[in-house]
């Protein structure tokens, strides 16, 4: 395989996003370019959303997409084999590539302008075509399906529920330090570190911009919540989604690792058609993780009143949802729209500084 071809498949793949923008992959390549293990590396994300490194999974889910995409655009067939390696779960995929038939992938140039979009949405009337063209793109994925609510009044319930995450990053010290370590304050630090989030894409408007610094301190944040703090920012959050004409959730079949790849793969396809389609995205995955950490027993890491809060929005949406099998794995909410789009983007790290081996891109 010529170097060019694989550079290009590599830089389609770090496109990926992952919680946070903390990139924790690890790409070995063959010496004669035809194979890829994706390596996951678990201490890129201590966050309380990465319980059994589900969150991450999410990420190499999307990054696998990619390269799938990437590689039937370019002439060659992506072979997946998932967790390869039973004694060890850092390797999440060994990819072969295959010479085939060179086909026009339609998500391809998506990969490259896809991104969140944290600010209001204009509500505009989503076509059916374009909400039949997201169920096709995740019936792709085996086990994989979506729900698509468009109703107000449902959109106004899930968005009760979905809100719950963005209030508990600022009732909960570890998750609130966590995501404001992965805040980039200025251009040299987005420069610096090719990672993280840069202030702009936080979706705060001037007003908001002037104070959101001094939130990244908990004892400012935690005063503040007396008067009010966690529950004007989860207000906020229920006001975008409610007035968001498009309302989705993508679920797997299972609950093990491979589901949470298999979700990835699924709510790559999802985002990547939204962006084809010149709609902005916002993932809620932060609620769904909580979710999923709350089925394994495992919330203890939250207050007693924050475990309310996740099990009363679980409930509220298994319900409004009619997601009924316990069988499935909610991997990812959204909501979709029209807005601008933003003015800043996140970075990534160079293809370079991912790869091991004994082989050279450049
Ligand atoms: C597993 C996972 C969880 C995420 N959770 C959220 C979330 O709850 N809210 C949000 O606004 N963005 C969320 N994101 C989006 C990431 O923060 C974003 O993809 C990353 O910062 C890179 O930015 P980009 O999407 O603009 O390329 C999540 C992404 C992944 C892969």
């Amino acid at each position: 395989m010529e170097n060019k071809i694989i550079q290009q498949i590599l830089q389609a793949a770090v496109q990926a996003p992952s919680g946070d923008n903390v990139q924790p992959w690890k790409i070995e390549v063959s010496e004669n370019l035809t194979q890829l293990k994706l390596i996951n590396l678990p201490e890129k994300d201590n966050s309380i959303y990465n319980y059994e490194q589900m969150a991450s999974y999410i990420a190499h889910g999307a990054a696998i997409e990619n390269i799938v995409i990437a590689s039937g655009q370019l002439g060659y067939k992506a072979d997946l084999e998932l967790f390869p390696d039973d004694n060890n779960p850092n390797v999440v995929a060994k990819i072969s590539l295959l010479h085939g038939v060179k086909n026009e992938e339609p998500l391809f140039p998506a990969i490259f302008e896809r991104h969140t979009n944290r600010f209001f949405y204009k509500k505009v009337k989503i076509s059916e075509d374009t909400k039949q063209s997201l169920t096709a793109e995740i019936e792709k994925i085996r086990g994989a399906s979506l729900l698509l609510v468009d109703q107000p009044s449902k959109i106004d319930q899930l968005a009760k529920c979905l809100m719950v995450n963005d209030r508990l990053v600022f009732e909960n010290k570890q998750i609130h330090q966590f995501l404001f370590n992965m805040i980039r304050w200025s251009k040299q630090q987005v420069e610096d570190t090719l990672d993280g989030m840069p202030v702009d894409v936080m979706g705060v408007n001037v007003m908001e911009k002037m104070v959101f610094p001094f939130f990244r301190f908990w004892s400012f944040v935690k005063f503040n919540n007396y008067l009010g703090l966690s529950r004007f920012i989860g207000l906020k959050s229920w006001w975008n989604m409610k007035n968001s004409p498009l309302i989705g959730v993508v679920s797997v079949e299972g609950k093990d690792k491979v589901a949470f790849v298999q979700g990835g793969r699924a709510a790559q396809r999802c985002w990547l058609q939204i962006t084809k389609e010149g709609l902005a995205f916002q993932p809620i995955i932060g609620l769904p993780l909580l979710i999923n950490r709350l089925r394994f027993n495992n919330l203890d890491l939250l207050s007693h009143d924050q475990q309310r809060h996740v099990e009363r929005a679980a409930t509220t949406l298994i319900q409004t949802l009619n997601l009924s099998s316990d069988a499935n794995t909610m991997i990812m909410g959204f909501r979709a729209g029209l807005c601008a789009k933003p003015k800043v983007r996140t970075k990534r790290k160079s293809v370079d500084s991912f790869i091991s081996g004994n082989i050279h891109t450049q």
